[in-house]
């Protein structure tokens, strides 16, 4: 029997889309995503695709007319498309295509498919559901490819031969593995057999289009099932080498360190229970990538990374410059995390002195609250007494920040006497000795000798120049 979703059509756009298509005499569904997310009762879909049998530009410059305002289209000649925005939503036009449906593709469109082929081209039988905007049968579901049963069956299926839709656009192996992290599906068989076999292919495509898919699978609850999934197929070996590198236990004489990679996805998915934050679960997915190079074994301590956190954040400018991500803020702070991210464990390990926290506080300044979540998110110890001990350790480390915050204000720290104030003090020129100083006034305040306020650091100095030797000449008043 027909199945018809018209309760998915009861905003008035679609109402106006249907008139326009009507008036044109063309007929027209929306397709995609939309329908998908109706289906799963996913929440409504504000990106709305509409295919047309025929002109899809038309159709979008007939609807824009319709509307209050006539907003502005965007038209892609080249593509067949056009784009108009609405309230919140954005509706794309397109014409049936009888061959792939390749958005941003520099081969030539071929239009004038029947709706049928326009759905055997698109990605899975998931997103090539049709409801149909026509007067005659609006909200009726077409779903030639069973679509439905695969969500119902939750699965990730090709409406072609795998190998086919993947060679169309091979972005969709990675769309595939989005969309079984997202929606926790399972990708057909043949499917991930033809993206173990195409992976290669993924070479073609552009880094931001395959960065997008990287955002969109660290964005889910459980990254872990898309990284998994890159790397069982082979995907990742191209995209992220530097995190396939992590893989792999070694033994020499007994003894085994852990396996990095497996580790790294169990921190991602527990720092994805704590944060949504994007970049930060981009730091726990680099956070141990320096560990590759560094690995050394010797007799005497067995295996070591040292300095993997340094040679980690400059990896980390690398990777984001190859895949083309910003090189801005947000890569900074990437790198400060990764940079910093064995800094908190020593502390959970052990008492926290307030004197340690002062340090790592003026260290990360005001990433030091991201910085302890990283580091919570860094406990897959699977010793239950261990686990109990870094977290409630950490709960404390967190409860000295607040404290320590409160009495010393050291982040974002500004010396409390200036370089200018030493000159004057001791009469110096410009030398080493005021750097010397400044450093010591510091120390102090760290260690927690002296508090971190002025007349104290004044005092500090003065004692301070006596001992160096140093004359006062311009003493204050007290
Ligand atoms: N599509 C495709 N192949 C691609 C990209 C898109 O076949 N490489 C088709 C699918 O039918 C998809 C529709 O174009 O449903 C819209 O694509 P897009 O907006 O990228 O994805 P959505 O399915 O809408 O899902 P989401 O917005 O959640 O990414």
């Amino acid at each position: 029997m027909q199945q018809n979703h018209k309760k998915a059509l009861q905003d008035p756009i679609f109402k106006i889309l249907s008139d326009a298509a009507s008036g044109l005499a063309l007929e027209s569904y929306v397709i995609g995503g939309f329908v998908r997310d109706y289906i799963l009762d996913r929440g409504t879909h504000k990106d709305i695709d509409i295919v047309s049998i025929g002109s899809g530009i038309a159709l979008a410059e007939k609807v824009a007319s319709m509307l209050p305002g006539n907003p502005k289209i965007s038209i892609f000649k080249n593509f067949g498309t056009a784009m108009l925005r609405h309230h919140d939503m954005e509706l794309e036009f397109v014409g049936a295509r009888k061959e792939s449906y390749q958005r941003d593709s520099r081969k030539p469109i071929v239009e004038d498919g029947t709706l049928k082929e326009d759905q055997e081209r698109r990605d899975f039988t998931i997103n090539a559901l049709a409801l149909s905007l026509n007067k005659e049968n609006f909200g009726d579901l077409l779903d030639p490819f069973e679509g439905v049963l695969d969500l119902d069956k939750k699965i990730i299926r090709t409406p072609l031969e795998p190998c086919v839709t993947y060679s169309d656009d091979p972005l969709r192996m990675m769309r595939a593995i989005r969309f079984a992290t997202q929606l926790n599906f399972e990708i057909e068989l043949r499917s991930l057999q033809a993206i173990t076999e195409n992976k290669e292919r993924i070479k073609i495509i552009s880094a931001e289009r395959t960065v997008d898919e990287l955002h969109k699978i660290m964005a889910c609850e459980k990254p872990s099932i898309g990284f998994s999934l890159l790397h069982n197929t082979g995907l990742l070996d191209y995209i992220l080498p530097e995190l396939t590198a992590l893989e792999g236990i070694e033994e020499v004489e007994g003894q085994r360190h852990k396996d990095n990679f497996w580790h790294t996805l169990e921190v991602v998915d527990n720092i994805a229970q704590t944060t949504d934050d994007l970049w930060l679960r981009w730091a726990a997915l680099l956070h141990d990538i320096g560990k590759a190079p560094t690995k050394k074994f010797s007799k005497k301590v067995g295996w070591t990374f040292h300095g993997h956190e340094f040679v980690g954040s400059k990896m980390v400018y690398k990777l984001f410059k190859r895949l083309r991500m910003p090189l801005n803020d947000k890569m900074k702070f990437v790198q400060k995390m990764v940079l910093m991210s064995s800094r908190p464990i020593v502390l959970a390990e052990d008492f926290a002195t307030d004197s340690a926290v002062r340090r790592l506080v003026f260290d990360a300044g005001d990433y030091v609250e991201d910085l302890i979540t990283l580091c919570e998110a860094d406990i897959t110890t699977k010793n239950p007494r261990k686990q109990k001990k870094y977290k409630n350790n950490f709960k404390l480390v967190r409860a000295k920040i607040v404290e320590v915050e409160e009495r010393d204000h050291i982040r974002n720290f500004q010396p409390p006497v200036s370089g200018e104030e030493i000159i004057k003090t001791f009469n110096l020129k410009p030398s080493k000795e005021i750097g010397i100083i400044k450093a010591a006034i510091k120390e102090a305040i760290l260690e927690g000798e002296i508090p971190n306020e002025y007349q104290s650091a004044y005092e500090y100095m003065l004692e301070l120049g006596k001992n160096m030797g140093l004359s006062i000449i311009n003493e204050k008043k007290r």
